[in-house]
């Protein structure tokens, strides 16, 4: 695979999106795409350090920012925004995990300066990153090469002249070869340890500054006209939770120092052609489609948490969208790849919901019900984080009020809906007794507390806000009550299971106190919830929805701008909708529908949707391409693909949309590839977009690695590592597929 992304323009609007299209991690630390020679306001961010914030409860902190590089020539400062920019290039480079930036200048007094530059964060190597550089120019003279820790960082806020400081600095220091800043966030939950190094390959005068924006430290060389100068910069973020911290930064720059650029970067490409042997998707026939889609799956992985104490959040390490919140994003539209193609990765996510079931029955409790509500938005401690008021203007005095942190219930059904589905792949028994059983049961306890009886309707869940956030306080939104459902017959299933199993899963059921009339009660409540009308094979979205002011729009286009203000102003009285709703319940619970009510209610829905939120086409996108609506699904499908490419949602530059990038991923599994896991077998149905010669992609099932080869005529599917037969349903062929084998079925 070769992958590279090239940009050419510079300003610092555009820069400011690249710095999310740009952005390089590695699961521990986030450094934007912003050019190092320009000063910015991001930071860099370390995944899992929250601090407290007004408004918003906790958000992820924006860190000090190393990365930064300043440069002197002769006396002239050689900021790219200030002197003739003759040439400006960044290419992303997805194969290898880098980021390499061109810039050619002519100075005001009139001297060329060629700069060259190769980042990477380390993928192998959690708290190292590295800034590769090459300086040239056309005079003799001095150059100053000024490397700093930037201390003075601030996150942007819910108003934009108010930053909010989260780094409270311990101390600043150096040595012959280091420079380092202690800091701790304001709440002094975490302690950052970040250490970096500049070494050039000449001999310098090297002098430290600290000041109020932190430590730096300042080289300055004689340079010949025409010559190649190379210099490397070391950079140490740390974070982890122990005694000698400090030493220990210092003793991991020293290192990586000693090892040098060359072969710490081939560590760095090791990892992620490693990386790439499972997670690449081949198609071809559609090479902007096959780019496109990777530099997703990029994006993805690089977001994902090396530890459980964080999930994935909905804007990544990209940007401060959502203040690095998690959603139910992460489990219903980001997780399914990892399940599929990094289980032991998605675990970890899955772990960090059961580490939170305790605040979660606080929650609930707090609510006035019994078992686990997940939170909304949720942060490093499992509270619920959605804000509840915004304020508009700067004394606080005209505020929005958000109800999602009150109603949007749903998410508890989802983080139940996905551990089991994470089941179905992998068969992780061990995983179910430990933590998956139990959010199951805590979560269906929550429902049977949630739901009310009403004598003419059933058992019914008022006020909520389901995936349609345009529409507030709505009694039984369709998605909310059968996903609840759902829950609460997963709830059932598995109890069953674990009385049958014994030893752990009995365990667990015993542990958690579940008793078999309150089982009784989950089915009778399951089988007895209201769902609403249901007029021409159309489901009403929540009670009266149908009885709303009609208003449709092109299903091509995207958000709330292109409406009339008038309908803009009172959109929640109207029938347009957000995003996917009920065919997202339709999408997730496929099997209890048939496909010609799902294309009733896709029909129905789709001139009513704004797809406002990027959540949306990916849903539409699979259901379109079942319904055979290929120019639509694979419309949506690109769409989902370039949604930071293009800045589709004009949001780019507050991170990445890993909703979309997921759901991007999922069209094509679950849409064009058809694949669905039914009991113990994978069931393929491929609709491929017909430009499509063939799609090739891996993915892991109950420890098998599967290779998967989709073409217009026929289906390979090769049985790599597995010890197991697996049971294949392709096209209603029913098949084994033995280890070590490949099946091939034509038609
Ligand atoms: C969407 C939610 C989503 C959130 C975070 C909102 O605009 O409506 O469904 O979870 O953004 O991405």
């Amino acid at each position: 695979m070769k992958f590279s992304f090239q940009f050419r323009e510079y300003s610092p609007k555009i820069e400011e999106i690249y710095g999310t299209i740009l952005t390089l991690g590695n699961g521990h630390i986030g450094i934007r795409g912003e050019i190092e020679l320009e000063p910015t306001v991001y930071g860099t961010t370390v995944i899992g350090i929250y601090d407290y914030t007004p408004y918003f409860y906790r958000e992820i902190v924006n860190a000090p920012r190393v990365i930064g590089l300043d440069m002197i020539f002769n006396g002239e400062p050689i900021n790219i925004s200030t002197h003739k920019l003759l040439k400006y290039e960044k290419e992303l480079d997805i194969e290898k995990g880098s980021l390499k930036t061109w810039v050619e200048l002519e100075t005001n007094k009139g001297t060329r300066i060629y700069y060259e530059s190769l980042r990477i964060v380390h993928g192998k190597r959690k708290n190292v990153a590295l800034l590769k550089f090459k300086f040239k120019t056309d005079k003799k003279g001095v150059l100053t090469l000024i490397n700093p820790i930037d201390i003075d960082v601030a996150n942007p806020s819910y108003r934009p002249e108010i930053l909010v400081k989260h780094c409270d600095v311990e101390e600043l220091d150096f040595g012959e070869d280091f420079i380092y800043a202690g800091v701790k966030t304001i709440d002094r939950k975490y302690t950052l340890d970040i250490a970096s190094s500049l070494l050039p390959n000449e001999k310098v005068d090297r002098s430290v500054i600290k000041s109020a924006k932190g430590i730096a430290e300042v080289l300055s060389i004689e340079v010949e006209a025409n010559r190649v100068y190379e210099f490397v910069k070391y950079m140490i973020i740390s974070s982890e939770k122990v005694p000698d911290l400090k030493d220990k930064a210092l003793k991991e720059l020293r290192e990586v120092k000693k090892l040098g650029f060359n072969k710490l970067f081939a560590e760095h490409k090791e990892y992620w052609s490693e990386i790439w042997k499972k997670a690449k998707v081949e198609i071809y026939g559609d090479e902007e489609a096959e780019k496109c889609l990777n530099f997703n799956i990029f994006h993805l992985i690089q977001s994902l948490p090396r530890d459980s104490n964080i999930s994935l959040a909905a804007r990544g390490i990209h940007g401060f969208g959502y203040r690095g919140h998690v959603f139910w994003d992460t489990e219903i539209y980001a997780l399914p790849f990892f399940i599929a193609v990094f289980p032991e990765d998605a675990k970890r996510m899955l772990i960090y919901r059961h580490k939170n079931l305790e605040a979660a029955k606080k929650n609930a409790k707090l609510n006035g019900y019994e078992g686990a509500q997940f939170p909304w938005e949720s942060v490093d401690d499992g509270y619920e984080a959605t804000p509840s008021l915004i304020p508009l203007d700067m004394m606080g005095k005209e505020l929005v009020r958000i109800y999602t942190r009150e109603e949007e219930h749903h998410i508890t059904a989802d983080i139940s809906y996905i551990v089991d589905f994470y089941y179905k792949f992998t068969n992780d028994e061990d995983f179910m007794a430990k933590y998956g059983l139990e959010i199951i049961f805590e979560t269906a306890r929550f429902w049977a507390s949630r739901i009310e009886f009403d004598e003419k309707k059933g058992y019914v869940i008022k006020k909520v806000i389901g995936p349609d956030e345009y529409h507030e306080h709505v009694d039984n939104n369709f998605f909310t009550n059968l996903m609840a459902k759902h829950n609460l017959l997963l709830g059932v299933t598995y109890y069953k299971k674990a009385l049958k199993r014994g030893g752990t899963w009995k365990d667990t059921v015993d542990r958690v106190g579940i008793r078999e009339e309150e089982v009784q009660k989950w089915n009778e409540i399951a089988k007895k919830i209201y769902l609403p009308r249901q007029i021409d094979g159309v489901f009403e979205e929540f009670d009266g929805y149908f009885d709303l002011e009609d208003y449709s729009v092109d299903p091509h286009g995207i958000g709330e701008a292109r409406l009339p203000e008038e309908i803009r102003k009172k959109i929640g009285k109207t029938k347009l909708i957000k995003q996917a709703d009920v065919i997202a319940a339709q999408y997730l619970l496929k099997d209890q529908f048939d496909i010609k009510t799902i294309k009733k209610n896709f029909d129905y829905y789709i001139v009513r949707t704004t797809h406002a939120s990027s959540l949306s086409m990916p849903i539409y996108a699979i259901v379109a391409s079942w319904l055979g609506y290929e120019d639509l699904a694979y419309e949506y499908f690109m769409k989902c693909a370039y949604a930071d490419l293009k800045n589709l949602y004009g949001n780019t530059h507050d991170g990445f949309h890993l909703a979309a990038a997921g759901g991007a991923w999922q069209v094509l599994f679950r849409g064009f590839c058809g694949i669905d896991i039914e009991g113990n077998c994978i069931k393929i149905a491929p609709r491929l977009p017909s430009k499509w010669k063939a799609v090739k992609f891996g993915f892991s099932f109950r420890g098998a690695w599967l290779e998967i080869k989709i073409t217009p005529k026929e289906v390979v599917v090769k049985n790599v590592e597995g010890k197991k037969t697996i049971k294949l349903d392709i096209l209603g062929k029913e098949l084994l597929l033995r280890p070590n084998e490949q099946i091939v079925v034509s038609f």
